[in-house]
């Protein structure tokens, strides 16, 4: 028989994102809702691994859903990956009568939680938290929202010194391997090209596209370009090569770097994070482990967490086009 569930741990894990707090509000406000106590743990995993632990009642989450960043802190624990690391935590776990795991976060969190879970048989739940949208099993990330707005209000702000000095600017943001928030923002803030990994645009087409936008007669230009794009060069090599092949282009760069990653949560960050942070307690209480909560055409649903790492989530091919088109 499966052991009662009666205390309940949070951690945050991997890159920040906007909405990581209202998720712990969530999980702490339900475990109280549902009369179990809550802990969180510092630093993610490593704060498991050194018995880092808070005890977390309702009151302790008041005021934290508008706020960005993480109120446990999140890191990526090295010493998790090993066994040894994972046996310490497992002790310190046993030792502070905790039952249960709310693991938000990315794949990388996901997949120290499975391993977990299979050397030590101990119930994680997993809350997909990260800017990047990169998890199957949910249509949207808890973060992605926010990110995506802060990106398109610095690209709107990018246009008009664009606009002011007829440049091409090329904007990279974050996204690891994944090109939604390049793809997404992209459209939204009237970029002229977007590249991103799933689609290798390639420099000839890049460059064919570019003389065509000033032939259209356009003064200034966007070009959205994901960290993980493969077009072969980094963003800086990429500006320097169409400013000697394209010279009639007075070229500039913008990394947008972290800064994606803070912020006040959006309210959909801050609903699907309340959603799926009472839905995860739900799911310990009622025994299962292993699994992910997400979104999925505007309901909660579970996927296995191995398949929340494994699974592609996939771009919207769509909005290539509709974003070809617009840069008519
Ligand atoms: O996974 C979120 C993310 O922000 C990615 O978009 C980016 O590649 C990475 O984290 C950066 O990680 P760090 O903050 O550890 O440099």
């Amino acid at each position: 028989m499966k052991k009662k569930i009666k205390k309940i741990g949070v951690i945050t894990s991997g890159g920040d994102a906007p909405g990581m707090n209202a998720a712990i509000r969530a999980v702490v406000r339900a475990c109280s809702y549902y009369k179990i106590e809550c802990v969180g743990a510092y630093r993610g995993y490593q704060g498991l691994i050194e018995g880092d632990f808070k005890p977390m009642t309702a009151r302790d989450v008041s005021n934290i859903i508008n706020c960005g960043g993480t109120i446990l802190k999140s890191a990526r624990s090295k010493d998790f990956r090993t066994k040894e690391g994972r046996k310490k935590a497992h002790e310190q776990l046993v030792k502070e009568g905790i039952d249960g795991l709310v693991l938000i976060g990315g794949d990388g969190t996901f997949t120290g939680g499975m391993i977990f879970n299979e050397e030590y048989n101990f119930p994680c739940i997993g809350i997909p938290g990260t800017i990047d949208n990169d998890i199957f099993g949910t249509n949207y990330t808890i973060g992605y929202d926010t990110a995506l707005n802060t990106v398109v209000e610095v690209i709107d702000k990018i246009r008009d010194t664009a606009s002011s000095h007829n440049r091409l600017f090329f904007v990279e943001v974050m996204g690891r391997d994944a090109g939604f928030i390049a793809l997404n923002a992209g459209v939204g803030a009237g970029a002229e090209e977007i590249l991103i990994p799933e689609e290798n645009l390639g420099l000839e087409r890049l460059l064919e596209s570019l003389k065509r936008t000033k032939r259209s007669g356009k003064s200034s230009s966007i070009v959205v370009v994901s960290e993980g794009d493969k077009i072969g060069k980094n963003v800086f090599e990429l500006a320097d090569y169409v400013e000697e092949n394209l010279k009639e282009y007075e070229v500039r760069v913008s990394v947008l770097g972290h800064m994606q990653r803070g912020g006040s949560p959006s309210c959909f960050d801050r609903v699907l994070a309340s959603r799926l942070g009472v839905k995860a307690v739900e799911l310990l209480l009622e025994g299962k482990t292993n699994l992910m909560v997400g979104l999925i055409n505007e309901k909660v649903k579970t996927t296995n967490l191995d398949n929340a790492v494994k699974g592609r989530h996939e771009i919207n091919k769509e909005l290539l086009r509709v974003s070809d088109i617009m840069s008519i």
